[in-house]
């Protein structure tokens, strides 16, 4: 596996962020200023033209993008290069005021008036014109400019509209999707219940607050249309630049897990994949560590849209933001580590949110690099600028690719499914939360996970997590047999296989689909408790695992029993199975238990599956990224407490030493370790 350069002209790794000068071309010594600045604090990027439509285009029709073009020519001469992004995701005044249409309807049928950002009809065919317009002259001005190295679609592409425009899409979609056939319709969506029978597709609405909210089918399909829709935008969009310059790459910025797109069905119409990263550190739930446990599972899931190239971390707050609900300080280092953290998990990237400070309006306390006091004597440059050197000196990392062997599946649909189910409990289904206990137990034991989907090809990978695995696609059955069957070793859990791709129940018993056979057992029954509520699985060796919401009763046909249900009616009953299939085995946790309780059995399936596993000390995170025979191992230390690690050999990057043996890491500290393959 050769190394991916993102952008051969750079030949390390990109540090730079969002740049607006559009609000200060009255201040051309503050643009000079800016130049000497980036390059003090190690810049080699910056994104330009976020939001900036009304600059490029101040009536309709009167286009300017001079100051655009000289910005762009003079970062050139200094070394830094532009990442070009269209400036769809603000309208200006006078386009809303001559095309209403463009402004989003909301989910009570309410249009929106002009203003703010992030809002506009994605179907609305006089905003998709004039887009394009904006984005044609763009593209034929700036993107031949050797200094743009990437397009950015809008920004932070989100929501969705109601309006008639896009409710007929919907409907359109839906008589594509079920070939015209409005009974084959009603069948998936089981519309003989309560009445619900539509006679033709024009009956259909969108997913109104105060319309029809109790069909399952028709939720999931309003979810995945908005998706189609909102993709569908962005294709049209990039459609635009690649006529004019073919070969510029194109990325999105994405938002981590955010809720209403599904981004495995966006990520394969760009070029590379980035995504805005606003951890809320030291806030008082949780521990350092546990944020950027978090954090390391957000970059797991941008980096598994495409595993064969590295991914951007495209936004990231230099110092505090001012939308969390306590603006909190980074402190001193968290920055450090953060950003060295992105690296490690794969992205060649840190970028920032913004450079300088605006004067005034929504975003005026947002932190910058550059403060009010236009200062590079402050904390944050000065941590801003360590973060540039430390870049250059991980130049060798760029291009290389952190190559998991375990997978943890996680389905967009199925998280849907899960949310708009009626059963379970509403308080407790947490289905982002158990995939990130799951990955966070493994990374505890050095082991990094892919974030894949549930049909997607896991040849690759040794070791699957699957949690709660609701909703099953069409080919996940068989990709999970696949799997088991090529001698992976697979751990399901409790409410896996339950419906189909429409949301219809498996008749036969769960998990269906053939899954039964592979686990060897079905799931009668699932108890659901209250919160104060607990059972427990007892193991051969006499543990016990705490349960806590949801714990099946099961019929175990062929699988062998590895723990019994030690409290309730169905005390002494199977809680956790294995069925072996050759050298593959399918486990089945059939109740909710914390993944740490639970990770001797990932030991063990670990060493099953030939996976080293590191005892790493708590509040510390390895992850590894590889190109050839090149090895990068980086470890991030989270605490307080200077952390020694034995048997550790290379060299160390960050500091030019060399490693025999022994890593001592600072409070806080990092160390990136560098060592070939024989
Ligand atoms: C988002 C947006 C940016 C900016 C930041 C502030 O990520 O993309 O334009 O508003 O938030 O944190
Ligand atoms: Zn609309």
């Amino acid at each position: 596996m050769e190394k991916k350069m993102l952008f051969p002209q750079i030949k390390g790794l990109i540090h730079g962020g969002d740049y607006n000068p559009d609000q200060w071309l009255d201040r051309p010594d503050i643009l000079k200023e800016d130049i000497r600045l980036m390059k003090k604090a190690g810049v080699n990027s910056v994104t330009l033209g976020v939001f900036s439509w009304a600059a490029c285009e101040p009536v309709e029709g009167e286009f300017h993008f001079e100051w655009m073009e000289d910005i762009i020519e003079n970062l050139y001469q200094n070394g830094i290069y532009t990442v070009l992004s269209t400036p769809s995701g603000a309208r200006p005044a006078w386009l809303d005021a001559a095309y209403p249409e463009a402004m989003r309807v909301d989910d009570r049928g309410v249009r929106n008036r002009h203003g703010v950002r992030h809002n506009h009809c994605m179907t609305s065919l006089k905003f998709r014109e004039k887009t394009a317009v904006i984005d044609q002259m763009l593209a034929r001005r700036l993107g031949k400019h050797p200094g743009v190295i990437l397009y950015h679609i809008s920004n932070e592409l989100g929501g969705a509209c109601y309006c008639p425009l896009c409710a007929q899409k919907f409907r359109d979609y839906l008589a594509l999707k079920f070939e015209g056939d409005i009974e084959k319709l009603n069948k998936a969506w089981w519309t003989s219940f309560w009445s619900h029978h539509y006679n033709s597709f024009d009956q259909i609405e969108p997913l109104f607050a105060n319309g029809e909210t109790s069909v399952m089918g028709l939720t999931l399909e309003w979810r995945r249309f908005t998706t189609a829709n909102m993709a569908d935008f962005m294709e049209h969009e990039i459609r635009v630049l690649r006529a004019e310059t073919p070969d510029i790459p194109v990325t999105t910025n994405f938002m981590r897990l955010y809720e209403h797109l599904d981004y495995r069905k966006m990520a394969p119409k760009l070029d590379v994949v980035s995504w805005d990263n606003y951890p809320v550190f030291h806030n008082d739930w949780e521990s350092l560590g546990d944020t950027l446990a978090e954090t390391s599972f957000q970059h797991a899931v941008m980096r598994s849209l495409k595993r064969d190239t590295p991914f951007m971390m495209m936004e990231s707050a230099p110092g505090l933001v001012n939308w969390h609900p306590v603006n909190k300080l980074k402190r001193p280092g968290v920055h450090r580590l953060s950003c060295l953290q992105a690296v490690a998990c794969g992205s060649d990237s840190v970028q920032y949110f913004q450079w300088r400070k605006g004067r005034g309006s929504y975003e005026q306390f947002h932190g910058a690099v550059v403060d009010h006091n236009g200062s590079e004597d402050t904390r944050v440059f000065r941590e801003v600028a360590e973060v540039g050197e430390l870049l250059r000196r991980l130049s060798p990392v760029a291009g290389t690719l952190c190559r998991p062997k375990a997978a943890l599946l996680f389905d967009w649909d199925n998280r849907w499914a899960i949310w708009d189910t009626r059963a379970l409990a509403d308080s407790t289904k947490k289905y982002e939360e158990t995939c990130l206990d799951f990955y966070r137990a493994f990374l505890r034991l050095g082991v990094d996970m892919d974030v894949v989907g549930s049909e997607e090809d896991l040849s690759g990978y040794r070791l699957v997590v699957a949690p709660m695995l609701y909703m099953l696609q069409p080919k996940t059955a068989s990709r999970l047999t696949e799997f088991v069957n090529g001698g992976g070793q697979l751990l399901a859990t409790y409410f896996t296989g339950y419906v189909d791709t429409d949301q219809l129940c498996f008749l036969g018993g769960f998990p269906g689909d053939g899954l039964s056979e592979l686990f060897g057992l079905t799931s009668e029954e699932i108890d659901t408790y209250y919160p104060s509520d607990r059972n427990g699985v007892r193991l051969a060796d006499g543990s016990v695992w705490e349960v806590r919401d949801y714990a099946e009763i099961l019929k175990v046909k062929d699988a062998r029993v590895l723990g019994v249900y030690t409290g309730e009616f169905y005390q002494g009953t199977p809680a956790l199975t294995c069925k072996a299939h050759g050298q593959g085995r399918a486990y089945y946790a059939a109740a909710r238990s914390s993944a740490s309780q639970m990770t001797p059995l990932f030991e063990k399936m670990l060493a099953q599956a030939g996976i080293p596993a590191k005892k790493l000390p708590q509040g510390v995170e390895y992850h590894e990224r590889c190109a050839g025979e090149e090895r990068y191992g980086f470890y991030l230390n989270s605490t307080p407490n200077p952390v020694t690690l034995e048997g550790v050999t290379g060299l160390e990057l960050l500091t030019g030493e060399i490693l025999q043996g022994g890593l001592a890491l600072k409070p806080m500290g990092a160390a990136v370790v560098q060592s070939f393959l024989r």
